[in-house]
C-alpha cells in the first residue's frame, strides 16, 4: 500500500514512521509512506497557508491554493487516483470496520488540516472523505493521520507475525477484548485466573467469552446495542484488539 500525506509538519511523522510495526511494514515492502510539505506550494514572502475566515470569526482557515497546487503536482505523477482522506472532527467516525476497508485500498492520500478549519472548496473539488477519530478536537490532522496509518499497517497481510485474516470478521461482533496474562503465574502475590492455567481449552474459551461480555457491558454498553452483521458468538474470535 502507498500512502501520501500532505502536511506542513512532516517532522511530526519521523519517529512514528521509523519505529515498531510501521517501520517493519515499510521494511517488508508492504507499506510506502510519502510526506509532502504543502507549504512549499504557498506563495508570498511568508509562504502562509492560512488566512482569515470570510464572514468573520476567530482563528484562521487553510487556504485552497497551496493544497490544490500540491495535489495537482502529485496527481500528475500517479497512474490512478488514490482515495482522498481528510481527518477532521466533522468527519465520519473512524472505526475498525473503516480501518479494514481502507487497508484493502492500494493507495491513500491524507491531507492534514491545521488552524480552525480548511476552505470547503478543498473538500468539494477533490472529493475528500472527512473522517473523525473521536469526539474531541486536536490541533491538526497529523495525529489522526498517524492513527489511520497505524491501524491500517497492522492489517496489511504479512505485517503481523501471526495471520490476522481469521480475525477479519471480528469487529462485526462488537465486543471488547478479554483480559490477557503472561508468565509468571504469580507475580508479587498476584495470581493469574486459575482457569487460564487449567489447560482446558473449552473452559478458557467460555471464560474469555464471559469476560468480553462483562467488560463490554460495564465499559461500552453502547456496543451491545449495535446489531452484529455476522455470526455473533464465535468464542475464539477476538474482538476489540486493544
Ligand atoms: N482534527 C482535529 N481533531 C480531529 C479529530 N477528532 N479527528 C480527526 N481529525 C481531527
Amino acid at each position: 500500500m502507498r500512502v501520501d500525506i500532505l502536511t506542513i509538519f512532516p517532522g511530526l511523522f519521523q519517529g512514528f514512521l521509523s519505529e515498531s510495526l510501521v517501520r517493519i511494514a515499510q521494511e517488508k515492502g508492504l507499506l510506502e509512506v510519502h510526506l509532502h510539505d504543502f507549504r512549499e506550494f504557498a506563495k508570498g514572502p511568508r509562504r502562509s497557508v492560512d488566512d482569515k475566515p470570510f464572514g468573520g470569526g476567530p482563528g484562521m482557515v487553510l487556504k485552497p491554493e497551496p493544497v490544490f497546487l500540491c495535489l495537482e503536482a502529485l496527481l500528475a505523477g500517479f497512474q490512478t487516483r488514490p482515495r482522498f482522506i481528510l481527518p477532521a472532527p466533522v468527519g465520519r467516525r473512524f472505526d475498525q470496520a473503516l480501518a479494514r476497508e481502507l487497508s484493502r485500498e492500494s493507495h491513500l492520500l491524507l491531507l492534514c488540516g491545521r488552524y480552525e478549519g480548511y476552505d470547503e472548496r478543498i473538500v468539494d473539488a477533490w472529493h475528500f472523505e472527512e473522517i473523525s477519530i473521536g469526539d474531541y478536537v486536536l490541533t491538526g490532522g497529523e495525529v489522526p493521520a498517524m492513527v489511520v496509518v497505524d491501524s491500517i499497517a497492522r492489517l496489511l497481510p504479512g505485517v503481523l507475525g501471526h495471520d490476522l485474516s481469521a480475525a477479519d470478521d471480528s469487529f462485526e461482533q462488537p465486543l471488547l477484548d478479554h483480559p490477557h496474562y503472561t508468565r509468571p503465574a504469580t507475580f508479587r502475590d498476584l495470581p493469574v485466573p486459575e482457569v487460564l492455567l487449567s489447560g482446558d481449552h473449552a473452559r478458557v474459551a467460555t471464560w474469555r467469552r464471559e469476560q468480553r461480555r462483562l467488560r463490554t457491558a460495564a465499559r461500552r454498553p453502547d456496543l451491545l446495542s449495535e446489531k452484529p452483521t455476522r455470526s455473533a458468538d464465535s468464542p475464539e474470535t477476538p474482538t476489540t484488539e486493544a
